[in-house]
Parts: structure tokens; sequence; C-alpha cells
């Protein structure tokens, strides 16, 4: 679990608990108001019928995620500790619950597109009862339990924040499938990757610590802070571009089977994978004429901008096309911390070669909010850093995302390492 949010709360010369407790209260509803906003805000770009999609299993409709939000507040902060609270649809539970054993039964997550009532209205309403009982609790919570419900609170903002990146990530995905091309934000502009000097850095060898140092919130997955042996590797500076994917797809990366994880090779056939996610060749252009979309619409690619939409997979296979590796998770959060990374955050996430396994020591909490990561601790990849699409202030150096092998719908990238 992550640290108290009482601790995360700027200093204040308060010393009962009562004192502390309202120091608090205005901290937290600025900050539950300015996250819940920020989801209403990215959702606004799209209609209602954009809301209701759903273009795959993993992907989930808009309205759905601006109710499921909803509903982890209600389940886990209102329910059990605003004994005044009422649910405002018995019906929802079942419908917004995601993957929650402990919480209770939960609609079909592949048919999440199908539930077209409650309609984007009845969700609105939702989100507004909601938000008026939290903001009553962050009020009139006693100081006694204040620590608990803002920890809670907290909890449950960094939950949104996640699923506000996924919003933008999901409708990208159902527009991707849309021959109109529909534009998420005319006015969009894909951020520019740092200047400098390209090149690979050598990353400080030995053993480190990895994982949260205990300032400010983290998910418990980042727990417990480590030791972990770096080797001499070096490490680039920067992310791998759109011109160096280009010079792998042009000299046969896809089409030679040597480069490929069995996986990953079978991934290509299947789905007959040529480019990463997105791109396609315009107006039936035979070559040289990649086009991808993007969150303004259809764009050509642009070279010098970092690669996205890369499975594990491709990653995996561009570094042994270029005769490299991936950095492990450890090897790239020591480098983050040494200030060797050029675009660490903001633009792409970055695949590793590490496994999503428990730090030594870890324990998931108990109750259904022990669910929250512990038990996707198999079969998946870790991701560092942050992309386009995450939200301000959400991540940090010892964030720890994490997807299946095939994943490319996300804004995911690479940056490549090699042994000395
Ligand atoms: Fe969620």
């Amino acid at each position: 679990m992550p640290r108290s949010a009482i601790s995360s709360a700027p200093r204040t010369a308060a010393s009962t608990p009562a004192a502390v407790a309202d120091a608090a209260r205005g901290i937290w509803l600025r900050a539950f108001r300015r996250v819940r906003a920020e989801t209403e805000r990215r959702a606004a770009h799209l209609t209602a019928e954009d809301q209701i999609v759903q273009s795959m299993a993993d992907a989930s409709p808009a309205k759905w995620h601006r109710a499921h939000v909803t509903w982890f507040f209600e389940q886990f902060l209102l329910v059990p500790h605003d004994p005044g609270y009422r649910i405002f649809d018995e019906r929802f539970p079942f419908l917004f619950n995601s993957y929650y054993v402990a919480a209770g039964p939960r609609h079909a997550r592949p048919n999440r597109g199908l539930i077209t009532r409650p309609n984007g209205e009845e969700v609105a309403g939702f989100r507004a009862h909601v938000d008026a009982a939290v903001e009553r609790l962050i009020e009139q919570v006693p100081a006694a339990d204040a620590p608990r419900v803002f920890e809670i609170l907290e909890i449950g903002l960094n939950h949104e924040q996640q699923h506000q990146e996924l919003l933008l990530t999901d409708i990208l995905h159902a527009f991707a499938q849309n021959p109109t091309d529909p534009v998420y934000d005319a006015g969009w502009q894909m951020p520019q990757p740092a200047k400098g000097p390209r090149g690979f850095v050598e990353v400080p060898s030995g053993i480190h610590p990895v994982g949260h140092n205990g300032e400010g919130y983290c998910f418990d997955n980042e727990l417990p802070r480590h030791d972990e042996l770096i080797p001499r590797v070096r490490i680039a500076r920067h992310l791998v571009s759109n011109a160096e994917w280009l010079e792998f797809i042009a000299t046969g990366g896809y089409t030679t089977p040597s480069l490929w994880l069995s996986d990953g090779w079978a991934a290509v056939q299947a789905e007959g994978w040529q480019a990463p996610g997105y791109w396609r060749l315009k107006d039936g252009a035979k070559d040289g004429n990649w086009h991808a979309m993007t969150l303004a619409g259809l764009k050509p690619v642009d070279p010098s901008t970092p690669v996205l939409h890369v499975s594990y997979y491709e990653a995996d296979a561009f570094a042994r096309f270029a005769g490299k590796h991936l950095p492990s998770e450890a090897e790239w959060e020591v480098a983050a911390r040494a200030g060797l990374l050029a675009d660490a955050f903001g633009i792409a996430w970055q695949w590793t070669r590490s496994a999503y396994l428990p730090y030594p020591g870890y324990r998931a909490a108990d109750g259904a909010l022990g669910e929250y990561n512990g038990k996707f601790m198999v079969s998946q990849i870790v991701l560092r850093g942050s992309s386009l699409a995450t939200p301000d202030g959400h991540a940090r150096v010892s964030y720890r995302n994490f997807f299946y092998p095939p994943a490319r719908w996300q804004f995911s990238g690479l940056r490549l390492a090699e042994f000395i």
C-alpha cells in the first residue's frame, strides 16, 4: 500500500490530529476536483457515440472509464467510510467493477461496449453524486479516520489518472478502425524529443537501490526498495526514432524470422504486422509514404520523433536487429536517477527486458484493494517512464507500468542498451 496520504501533504505547524486533518482537507479537495475535471476535459472531445464504442476486449469505452473510476470511489471510499452514503444505483457496481473479485461479481470485460444504458447523462449524474459525497467526506471526516480516508482517496485519484491515459489510448484504437480517420483533437501535437548528442552513456555499475524512496505517493508494486546489481552496461540517451524504425522495415525487419522471439514471430504471422501499430501506406503507396493514426488524426510519420505503438516483441526484435538489448528495469531506473536519459518521461512508455514480478519481500494489501497490482505479476513485461498521454504529475522514476508482450495500443516505444 502507498504511504499515508497525510505524509504526502505539505508540512504545517499543526500538531494535534484535528489540526493535521484540517490542514489536509483543503489540499485533498483541490486535488480531487483537479483530477475529476481532467477526466471530463479528456472526454469532452468525444461524442456520445464515441463514448460507447469498445473496439477490442483490451480497450474500454470512454463512458465506462468515467463510470468505473467513479465506482472505485463509491466502493472503496464512500461505502466503508461514510455511514450516511447511499449507493447511486444498485445495478452499477456489477457494470462498473473491473476485476476486483473480492468486491463482487461483474460484467464481462469484452462486453463493455454493449452497455448503451445507463446513457451518458446518467453516468454524468453518477459522477456528480459521488463527487458531492466525496467532497462532503473530505470536509467532514473525523480526524481519527482522516488518515485512512485520505490514503484511499489518494489511491483513487492515482487510479483515475491511469484511466485518463487509457481513455486516450482506447479511443485512438477505436478511431484507428474507422476508415474516415477521426480526429480526437485537431490541436494535438506530437511532443518533440530532446535535442542533443545521441549515442550511449555508461550506467553506474555495482549495487544500487531500486524502488520507491518513500517521498510522496507510490503504488504498492514499487515497493519494497531493495538492492540490485547493475552490470557494466551502456544505455541510449534517446528513444528509438521513426527514422530508425523505417530502416528496420526497409531492411526486412518484419520478414526475417531470425530477429524474432518464437512468440513474436508467431504474432507477426498471425497479425500480419509490417510496421508499428496504426501505421499505414496512404493511397496504396508501395513504400516510403507511411502515415500513422494520432490523436490529431492520420498524419505523415515524422522520422525525427520516437517510434510509438510497438509491442514488446517488436522492441526485442529491433534490439536484436541493432545488435543491442533492451535495458532491464533496474538499469533504466539507475540511469534515470543519474540523469542520463533524455525523454525518460512524457513521450513513450519504454519496454524493458524485465518480467513484471514482485520485488523481494513484496506483499499485496489485504482485501479487494490488494488486487490492484499483485495478481497481475505473471506473463507481463515492465515498461518504464511515461507517455504523452500520462497526466501531469502521475509518473515517477520508480513507476512500473506493465503490459502483455503483444500489446501495442499504448504509447509504447523503446530505448536500447549494450553490454560493455
Ligand atoms: Fe481501474
